[in-house]
């Protein structure tokens, strides 16, 4: 028996076939067009996504064969509103990334609704979320709000827009975790929250019904026979759980195209006065789990910069190498800004900058500065965490995603956060743990303590740098990013 797991990323959508024992047999994959109508928007077609999925779905399952179960994760935040009745979008996609809605959130300030928005959803006002998204797309399509008042129009993360695709309609439900990325649901309550919809004229006939992560999402009929959905949770929280972060203080960090750091509390929902996030990790037969998240929106873009902007590499690969050839006394430094700095700054304003260039700056020091900025920024993440709740120091960082596999890059982030860092056996995090929680639905996998003991260590980065260098460099980033914050 095997089980489908679906990744719909922000640049590709995946599919993964397991079997039994969780070793991947089969995969398919296949990129689709951003769209970027202005600076700082970022759309995607709502047809792009379901078709590579559909497509890569299928191919995967012509080499594997036809799953016991499918699992769906996928990039989170990003907003779609379609007609329940026609099923078709009724604008295009607007993606996490997108900065739009910086002046609804603004004003949500000026009307003193930080605090509370905060609370009840664990997140900060920031265009991030999807909740001001809705409200743009309900501002923007003509006749929109009246329809979605008359209980016509679905709003979905990209979750519910695949499960109502492959149920063809009959199914509009999120899980817990990509609930809690909408900045709509009361993550201690576990529901909707009236007072937040009202704040942004969002009427709630829109939202769709919240079911645990591993649960009951219908059947496909797409591929033959009837294939229950029964594992579904946005990407990092599938990482989580992929790499059996099960126990209080347990993290894991995920590097994409941003990165983002979950550390497991437990039942415990910690609230951050450090500016991370409080999320859930996941939830299982009702009862959530809860993390504090932060989230960086540069990691593995910065490469694809030097590649695609400064165009001094070919492919990603060669970035490591470069790295190490670099004049290490230049100290270049480089604050990868470039769509606002994320967790623990939250300035979605503030561009990026390079330090210390010198007449001898060349392609290695800038692939190093930009390798090295991910371990910067992870140390930020980790800091503030470790002042928000005790359980979080000194523990082991289980690291996941694109950029694990560049062992200079994973050895600086060991030497800079002063700790462990363990890179797997299998990397492919996402898609196994939307693949756990589907087969944990239907008593495929075992219980998380049993599937936590398979988790096997590919390697252990120890950190070898001495203390008074690593807080030195991570002193002069601090005084970096202050700099570009006042520019
Ligand atoms: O919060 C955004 C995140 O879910 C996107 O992840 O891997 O698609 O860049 P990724």
């Amino acid at each position: 028996m095997t089980i489908l797991a679906i990744d719909q990323g922000t640049t590709s959508s995946r599919a993964i076939i397991f079997d039994a024992a969780l070793r991947p047999i089969a995969s398919a994959q296949k990129e689709f067009t951003q769209h970027f109508p202005h600076p700082g928007w970022v759309e995607h077609e709502p047809a792009d996504l379901w078709e590579t999925v559909f497509e890569v779905a299928g191919r995967a399952i012509a080499q594997g064969g036809r799953p016991f179960a499918i699992g769906i994760t996928n990039q989170r935040e990003t907003t779609l509103i379609w007609d329940r009745e026609t099923g078709e979008p009724i604008h295009r996609a607007i993606v996490w990334q997108d900065r739009r809605t910086a002046d609804i959130c603004a004003s949500l300030r000026d009307q003193g609704l930080a605090g509370m928005v905060s609370s009840r959803t664990g997140l900060l006002l920031d265009p991030y979320f999807s909740g001001t998204k809705v409200k743009w797309i309900l501002d923007h399509v003509e006749g929109a709000r009246e329809k979605a008042r008359a209980g016509k129009l679905a709003f979905g993360t990209v979750d519910t827009w695949l499960i109502w695709k492959l149920t063809e309609g009959r199914v509009h439900a999120t899980d817990a975790t990509n609930a809690a990325r909408t900045m709509l649901y009361d993550i201690g309550k576990g529901a909707w929250d009236a007072d937040i919809c009202a704040a942004l004229d969002i009427p709630m006939a829109i939202l769709p019904e919240v079911r645990d992560s591993a649960g009951d999402y219908g059947v496909t009929r797409l591929f033959g026979g009837e294939i229950p959905i029964s594992g579904v949770a946005g990407d990092q929280q599938a990482a989580t759980v992929g790499q059996a972060c099960f126990t209080p203080g347990m993290m894991k960090s995920t590097y994409g195209t941003g990165c983002f750091a979950l550390l497991n509390t437990g039942a415990e929902r910690v609230t951050s006065h450090h500016r991370m996030l409080t999320t859930i990790a996941y939830q299982i037969g009702g009862k959530p789990t809860y993390a504090l998240e932060g989230s960086i929106f540069i990691a593995g873009a910065v490469v694809q910069w030097l590649r695609d902007g400064l165009k001094i590499i070919k492919t990603a690969s060669e970035t490591a190498t470069l790295a190490e050839e670099a004049e290490v006394a230049q100290g270049v430094l480089l604050v990868p800004a470039f769509t606002g700095l994320g967790a623990p700054y939250w300035r979605p304003e503030t561009r990026g900058a390079v330090f210390g260039l010198t007449r001898n700056t060349g392609p290695a020091e800038m692939a190093r500065a930009a390798l090295e900025s991910v371990g910067y920024q992870t140390r930020d993440l980790l800091e503030a965490m470790a002042l928000d709740w005790a359980g979080a120091k000194g523990g082991v960082l289980r690291v996941d995603g694109g950029m694990t596999a560049s062992g200079f890059a994973m050895q600086y982030l060991a030497d800079i956060i002063g700790a462990p860092v363990d890179r797997p056996v299998v990397t492919e995090t996402t898609a196994l743990g939307a693949a756990y929680l589907a087969g944990l639905a239907r008593d495929l996998c075992p219980e998380p303590a049993v599937f936590a003991k398979q988790w096997a260590l590919n390697h252990r980065f120890s950190p070898q740098m001495d203390e008074v260098t690593r807080n030195a460099k991570y002193a002069r980033w601090k005084r970096a990013v202050e700099a570009v914050m006042m520019v």
